[in-house]
């Protein structure tokens, strides 16, 4: 009968020992960081990420999402990520061209004719070129997420470009940002994104730009009614990893640094589907709340076009190649 027990025992002891998988308490805790609230579609996906990192590493890993900028605005982010503060987060390509100029070249408004052509760029060889270059600074990029195409809207109508010229416009925390704003007549201030509709209710600012989403998530609409469909910037986004976080993931088991891209690459595609639903919710939502589009005609996009120019007159060689590859993408 003591025999049967033992044995009985032993059992029971090595299959639980075995199933890492019911482990209930994560070996790792990473902290992942997003500006943007619970239901925006970053975020969702920033949450379907974690489920998948737990899933597949058997509960050993935990990513937790802080949304609404709690662990501070991207710029911060980014800062606390270079020193292992922050393991993870996702950033605007607004906010990491001011840590990687390179990217510069991804920014220039105009870039690519519509969203399918800036995910046959993203997803192919130029896409991954980038998303593997931004190493060296202590973050590691993983995944790209949509973020759509960036239009200005206003406190004042806005009828055409000229209408730009004169008014404070708020942009990201990203010098060239700036100069686009400047070629159009406009004065750019930068200001993280946080603190946007706080500026403009208090009138420091004439309106800003962003797309349909962050305007509807953020209640711009309520302060800056008039929304100019010019779809100058088309900035997707970036999980990103720091390098420090990298290295414990790696210490409980190697495969899990692909796994974590893997991982990274199917939150973007989960992502890209909420986004374009999401963009049809926002634009009913601004319509609802007393929004006046204004969709620019030709003229006035040629006239755009015309004003953003001396950007793509002033790139390097190396960057006008890539600009052409893109255009042939
Ligand atoms: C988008 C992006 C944010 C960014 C913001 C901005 O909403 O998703 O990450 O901070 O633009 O304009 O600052």
């Amino acid at each position: 009968m003591k025999k049967v027990l033992l044995i009985v025992v032993i059992i029971v002891v090595g299959f639980f020992s075995c199933r890492k998988e019911e482990s209930k308490y994560p070996e790792l805790v990473l902290r992942y960081a997003d500006n943007q609230s619970s239901g925006y579609p970053t975020v969702e996906a920033a949450k379907y990420l974690a489920s998948l990192i737990k899933e597949r590493t058997g509960g050993r890993i935990e990513l937790r999402i802080y949304p609404d900028s709690v662990l501070g605005s991207e710029i911060d982010v980014m800062k606390q990520m270079v020193y292992g503060g922050i393991d993870m987060s996702r950033f605007s390509l607004g906010t990491l061209s001011q840590f990687f100029p390179e990217l510069w070249t991804l920014q220039l408004p105009y870039l690519y004719s519509d969203s399918e052509h800036m995910w046959r760029v993203l997803d192919g060889e130029i896409g991954d070129m980038y998303l593997h270059g931004m190493v060296g600074k202590g973050i590691v990029g993983l995944a790209w997420y949509d973020a759509g195409a960036r239009s200005f809207y206003t406190r004042t109508p806005i009828a055409n470009i000229n209408s730009l010229k004169g008014l404070t416009i708020r942009v990201q925390e990203n010098d060239m940002m700036s100069r686009t704003i400047e070629l159009l007549g406009a004065k750019a201030v930068q200001i993280p994104y946080g603190d946007v509709y706080s500026a403009l209710q208090k009138l420091r600012i004439d309106g800003a730009e962003n797309n349909l989403p962050s305007y509807v998530f953020m209640d711009h609409n309520q302060a800056a009614p008039y929304f100019y469909q010019d779809e100058h910037f088309r900035l997707p986004e970036v999980v990103m990893i720091s390098v420090d976080a990298q290295k414990k993931v790696a210490a409980i088991d190697p495969s899990y640094v692909e796994l974590f891209a893997e991982c990274a690459r199917e939150s973007g595609l989960y992502e890209r589907k909420l986004w374009l639903e999401e963009e049809k919710r926002a634009f009913d939502e601004a319509l609802q709340s007393g929004v006046t589009f204004t969709v620019p005609d030709e003229d006035d996009l040629l006239a755009l076009r015309k004003a953003m120019e001396p950007l793509y007159q002033e790139l390097g060689e190396r960057e006008r190649e890539i600009v052409e590859r893109i255009g042939n993408t």
